[in-house]
C-alpha cells in the first residue's frame, strides 16, 4: 500500500432526492467516525440507503447537506478534478453492478483508471493488473468481460478497485454473485487488505458468510444508521 489509510468523518451528512410526491431523505448520518485501517461491514433492507452512503463518502455524488472527511481533506470543498484523481489514488470502489465496460477484455477494464488518467501504462502497472486478476482466479485471457461468469466479473471488478494499491476500498456487496467458495476467498481477501495491510474496507452486505468475519457493523434503516446516530468507528 502507498501510503497510510486516512480517518473518515462524517458530520451532518444527508442525501435528499426529489420524488414526485416531495423530497425523500435517503440518507442521514449526524457523525460517523471511523478509524484508519478499519474492517466496517454496513447492512440494512433494499433501499435503506447503503450504496447512496458509499457514493457519498466516495465523493462519488454531492450530499444535500454536510461534509465528508479523509484525512482532513473535505470533499465538498475539492474542485473536481483534484477531487477524481484523489480518489483514484485514495479509494478503491466496487460497483454493486460492477460498471465494466462490456467491450474490453478482463485485463483492459482492470487497466480502466489509468486511462483516465492519460497515463501511459507501464509494465509495472499491467504487471500489478495481472497480478490481481490472477491472484483472483479470472480466466483473464478472453477477449471480453461479457464472455465471463458473473462471479468472474465480480472479481474483475475487485481487481480494477485495487489497481492504484489504494489504502482505502469500499465494496458494494461484492460477494453478491460468487459461491460459496469464491464468496470465502473474497472475504479472506478483504479481511487481509485490512487486517494485514492496514487499508480502511467499508463493505456493504447481506452475506452472513461476510458479514460474521467483520466485527465492527452498523445497520442502515431508511436511511439512518443503527446502532447509533453518532458512532465512533475504532479498530
Ligand atoms: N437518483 C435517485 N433518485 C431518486 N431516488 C433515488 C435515487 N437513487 C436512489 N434513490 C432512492 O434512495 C434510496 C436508497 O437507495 P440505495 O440504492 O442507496 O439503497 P440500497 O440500500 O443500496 O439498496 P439495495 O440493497 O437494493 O442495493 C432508495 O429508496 C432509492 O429508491
Ligand atoms: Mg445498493
Amino acid at each position: 500500500m502507498k501510503s497510510q489509510a486516512p480517518a473518515l468523518s462524517v458530520r451532518d451528512l444527508k442525501v435528499i432526492y426529489q420524488d414526485q410526491a416531495g423530497p425523500v431523505t435517503a440518507l442521514s448520518i449526524p457523525v460517523l467516525n471511523v478509524s484508519p485501517g478499519s474492517l466496517l461491514a454496513i447492512t440494512g433492507p433494499s433501499g435503506s440507503g447503503k450504496s447512496t452512503f458509499l457514493y457519498a463518502i466516495a465523493g462519488l455524488l454531492r450530499p444535500s447537506q454536510g461534509e465528508v472527511t479523509w484525512g482532513g481533506r473535505i470533499l465538498q470543498t475539492m474542485p473536481e478534478t483534484i477531487r477524481d484523481h484523489w480518489r483514484r489514488h485514495t479509494i478503491g470502489f466496487v460497483f454493486q453492478d460492477f460498471h465494466l465496460m462490456p467491450e474490453l477484455s478482463p485485463l483492459a477494464n482492470v487497466l480502466l483508471p489509468a486511462s483516465f488518467e492519460n497515463l501511459s501504462v507501464s509494465r509495472a502497472l499491467k504487471e500489478r493488473a495481472l497480478m490481481l486478476l490472477e491472484g483472483f482466479g479470472v480466466p483473464y485471457k478472453r477477449a471480453s468481460v461479457v464472455d465471463l461468469s458473473r462471479g468472474e466479473q465480480q472479481r474483475v471488478a475487485l481487481a480494477r478497485a485495487l489497481l492504484f494499491d489504494p489504502p482505502v476500498l469500499l465494496a458494494d456487496e461484492p460477494t453478491a454473485s460468487l459461491d460459496a467458495l469464491a464468496g470465502e476467498q473474497v472475504a479472506q481477501t478483504l479481511e487481509d487488505l485490512s487486517k494485514q495491510e492496514g487499508r480502511t474496507v467499508i463493505v456493504v452486505s447481506h452475506d452472513p458468510a461476510l458479514i460474521n468475519r467483520i466485527g465492527t457493523r452498523f445497520v442502515l434503516e431508511r436511511g439512518q444508521a443503527r446502532p447509533a446516530a453518532s458512532m465512533e468507528l475504532v479498530r
